[in-house]
């Protein structure tokens, strides 16, 4: 299974395609490692560094959403309240169970499966909102790094 962006994600933002590259650069070391059977020390590194910038990217769109009026705001962060749910509870039963094939497999897919819905969906709704509503990215408040 593949873990890669590819231009069909493009949602037509740029800030927000990077961010999700960059996701997707996380998400594929952090699966890697997890097949490798890498140790819980440096998977809960990987975890807690894929986490953080996960939430960093949901602050930033919500903030694009703010700032913009975006009518659908309400739906979209209900989406990135239940990733974080998810998340947070497979994280758990890692650190309960180790990283067991059963475990792993679910992350993996669970986080492939999540991301290419929601920004399939979701997050491609709100790029063109923001291009209809004629947003440049020079508005957009600064970008997560
Ligand atoms: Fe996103
Ligand atoms: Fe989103």
């Amino acid at each position: 299974m593949g873990i890669t962006w590819d231009a069909q994600l493009s949602v037509g933002f740029r800030e927000i395609d990077e961010q999700h590259q960059e996701i997707f650069r996380r998400v594929d070391v952090l699966v890697g490692n997890l097949r490798r059977g890498q140790s819980k020390e440096e998977l809960e590194k990987l975890l807690s560094f894929l986490g953080d910038y996960v939430q960093q990217h949901f602050g930033a769109e919500e903030g694009l959403m703010l700032m913009f009026h975006y009518p659908l705001i309400g739906p979209h962060r209900a989406q990135h309240r239940s990733f974080v749910e998810v998340f947070v509870e497979l994280r758990g039963r890692l650190d309960r169970e180790g990283a067991s094939e059963a475990v792993t497999e679910k992350l993996a897919s669970f986080l492939l499966a999540w991301l290419r819905e929601h920004i399939g969906t979701a997050d491609r709704a709100l790029g063109s909102f923001l291009a209809e509503s004629g947003v440049t990215e020079r508005l957009a408040p600064a970008a997560v790094r």
